[in-house]
């Protein structure tokens, strides 16, 4: 079986694919107020495209997908490019990022399709500040979306909050009972000077050490590192030492988790974007559609896979290698 290793010996077997560039919120902190530069519907992949594409990285040992945006329950036709996913051989996980605005209607055909699990960002559990941050977000629609993501057998369903200052780290304590009350599972994330709409937001930053220190005050608990919980993903995971739930933070900035890093990005315009702090990216959209064999494209998969930055550099002071394009593209 291929694998794809890069110089730093770090296997990559995990492929986040965003299948568009558009969205139906406009979180302050992913999107400047104007709206980032969108490609057109013509730029991007075909779902043809993004499947033999998802199929030469199954056939260098890349087994895990994740669907992400924009938002991509935006994108026609979902559910049908997952059914073509699914019998792809050597993909054994697809699981979806979403704001879950769409989710009511998408959970069960998405589930019968073929995702297994399902990430939602919310981050807040309060209507009206749910819609300052994501400019007109509806707090109900996203709830009944969780809803239906649980009922559809969507296992784990796990809950992002970007936590920030002044913003909604007033609710830290809130959005841990709602969780704990449903089963979901909670993963806290610092801000990322990721775009520009990122970069600004940094100044709300909110350290996931003072996170943790508000989860042991709420439960009176100690936190335990969740061994092996980490997984090869950026999360630590915490449990309450006093009760069955376990958190999550992603500290992006205050702590590395580079070194284990397992993935890489393909923007819905077909560009392998190798760190989510590096602007670097090749673009397999022009061989595609240059009428390059499977064999050339692995080869530059390969190629690119070896010039994968060692880490990000968020805390550099000049932040010209950081990608200005958001993740309006990059689907976090
Ligand atoms: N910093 C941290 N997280 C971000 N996201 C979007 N922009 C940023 C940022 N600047 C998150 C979204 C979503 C995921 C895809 O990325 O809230 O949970
Ligand atoms: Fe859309 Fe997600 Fe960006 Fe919010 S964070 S604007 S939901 S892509």
């Amino acid at each position: 079986m291929a694998e794809l290793i890069d110089s730093y010996n770090r296997r990559i077997d995990y492929l986040r694919l965003s299948v568009t560039d558009h969205c139906n919120y406009r979180c302050f902190y992913c999107r400047t107020k104007a709206g980032d530069r969108v490609a057109g519907n013509h730029d991007f992949l075909s779902f043809e495209e993004m499947t033999r594409l998802v199929r030469l990285f199954t056939e260098l040992g890349v087994s895990r997908l994740r669907l992400t945006g924009g938002e991509p329950l935006v994108r026609r036709h979902l559910v049908d490019f997952v059914g073509q996913l699914e019998k792809l051989p050597g993909l054994a996980d697809i699981s979806l990022s979403t704001n879950g605005h769409l989710l009511e209607r998408f959970a069960a055909p998405l589930k019968a399709a073929g995702v297994s699990r399902v990430n939602i960002s919310l981050d807040s559990i309060d209507a009206d500040n749910f819609r300052r941050i994501t400019r007109n977000g509806e707090l109900q629609q996203v709830s009944r979306g969780i809803d239906a993501a649980l009922a559809a057998g969507m296992a784990p369903v796990k809950i992002n909050m970007v936590v920030m200052r002044g913003v909604n780290d007033h609710e830290i304590e809130s959005m841990l009972d709602y969780v704990l009350e449903r089963g979901l599972e909670l993963r806290f994330i610092e801000t990322m000077p990721v775009g520009e709409a990122g970069r600004r937001v940094m100044d709300l930053h909110y350290p996931a050490a003072q996170i943790l220190q508000r989860v042991r005050e709420r439960f009176a608990t100690q936190l335990v590192p969740v061994k092996g919980g980490r997984g090869a993903g950026p999360a630590r995971y915490y449990q309450l030492a006093n009760g069955p739930a376990r958190v999550g933070v992603i500290s992006a900035v205050s702590r590395h988790f580079c070194e284990g890093c397992n993935r890489v990005r393909l923007t819905a315009e077909g560009e392998l974007v190798l760190c989510l702090g590096h602007e670097n990216r090749v673009s397999l959209r022009e061989p595609l559609r240059a009428g390059c064999g499977d064999d050339e494209i692995m080869q530059l998969i390969r190629t690119a896979i070896a010039s994968k930055p060692a880490r990000h550099d968020f805390l550099r002071r000049d932040k010209s290698h950081i990608p200005l394009s958001s993740m309006t593209s990059l689907g976090g």
